[in-house]
C-alpha cells in the first residue's frame, strides 16, 4: 500500500477530463492536481517551452510528495515525456501509451482519426508511437487550435462549438475511430459523435489511461487500498479563469473553489 497521492497536470481544464475518469476507475486515491492556467495555451508553444514548461509541473508534483505523475496533456505529452520521464525518482507517464495499446489490441480499428493541438499535430507523436505498434493503419491528423480555448470558456456545447467541429471534423469521415488527442476534448465529445455518427468509437485517452494506471498500482502494491474515500486538491498557476466553472460542471460538485489554490512556479 502507498498512501501518497496521484500527482497530475495539464495547461488548465482540459486534464479534468483525464482527473474524472481516474477518480471513477481508482476512487480511493488521493489526487493533486495541477493546472497552469498562467501559461495556458501549450497547444502554440515551441517544444522547447513545453519541455521547460513540463519539468516546473513534473518537480512542483514531486514537491508534494506524489507518488506517480500524470501528464494529463496531449502536447506535453506528445513533445516532452520521452525528453524528461528517465530524469526522476517517480513514474511519469503520459496519455498516448494506454490509448495506442487498446488500438492495438482491438483490430476493427485500422482507420484511425487523430485531432489535437497544433503542437502536438506538428510533432507527430501519436502517429509515430501507433505506426510503431501497430502495422497496416491509416492515420488521418488534424490538429484543432480552436477547441482548448473554446472549452477553457465554457463553450462545449453551443452553436460556435458545433460549426466549428464540424468544419475541423470535414476531411474525417470514413474513419473507425476518433482519438481525442487533447484533453479538452472529451468536452466536446457529445457533439463530436452526433457529427461522426455512432459508427465511428470515439476514444477518450483519460478512460483507457485510468483502467491501465489501475492495474500498475495493484500490480505494484502502490495502490491506496486501505483509504476510505479518496479526495483531490487543485492548485493553479493563475486564478483569473473560468476554470472553477468548468470544473464544476464537469466533476459534477459543488464548492470546487475550497479546493484550490494558487501557486508559483
Ligand atoms: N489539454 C492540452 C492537451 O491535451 C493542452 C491544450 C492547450 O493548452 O493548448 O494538449
Amino acid at each position: 500500500m502507498d498512501t501518497r497521492p496521484i500527482g497530475m497536470f495539464d495547461s488548465g481544464v482540459g486534464g479534468l477530463t483525464v482527473l474524472k475518469e481516474v477518480i471513477k476507475q481508482n476512487p480511493k486515491e488521493n489526487i493533486i492536481y495541477l493546472g497552469d492556467t498562467k501559461s495556458f495555451p501549450y497547444g502554440s508553444k515551441s517544444k522547447d517551452s513545453i519541455i521547460e514548461l513540463t519539468k516546473k509541473g513534473i518537480e512542483f508534483l514531486i514537491s508534494k510528495n506524489v507518488k506517480i505523475v500524470i501528464i494529463a496533456c496531449g502536447t506535453a505529452t506528445s513533445q516532452a515525456l520521452e525528453e524528461v520521464k528517465d530524469n526522476y525518482p517517480i513514474p511519469v507517464i503520459g496519455i498516448i501509451d494506454s490509448t495506442v495499446e487498446y488500438i492495438k489490441n482491438n483490430e476493427k480499428l485500422k482507420k484511425i482519426g487523430i485531432i489535437a493541438t497544433a503542437g502536438t499535430i506538428r510533432s507527430n507523436g501519436w502517429q509515430n508511437k501507433i505506426e510503431s505498434k501497430i502495422k497496416d493503419v491509416v492515420i488521418l491528423n488534424k490538429s484543432c487550435p480552436l477547441l482548448a480555448p473554446m472549452a477553457e470558456e465554457g463553450w462545449t456545447e453551443n452553436e460556435i462549438a458545433k460549426l466549428t467541429i464540424r468544419e475541423y471534423l470535414k476531411e474525417l469521415k470514413n474513419i473507425d475511430c476518433l482519438i481525442l488527442g487533447c484533453t479538452h476534448y472529451p468536452l466536446f465529445k457529445k457533439i463530436i459523435q452526433e457529427e461522426l455518427g455512432q459508427s465511428v468509437e470515439i476514444i477518450n485517452t483519460g478512460e483507457k489511461l485510468s483502467k491501465d494506471l489501475e492495474k500498475e498500482l495493484k500490480e505494484s502494491k502502490k495502490d491506496n487500498s486501505e483509504n476510505k474515500n479518496g479526495d483531490f486538491e487543485i492548485y493553479l498557476t493563475d486564478t483569473e479563469t473560468n476554470f472553477i466553472h468548468v470544473a464544476e460542471k464537469l466533476l459534477k460538485e459543488e464548492k470546487i473553489s475550497n479546493k484550490i489554490n494558487k501557486v508559483e512556479l
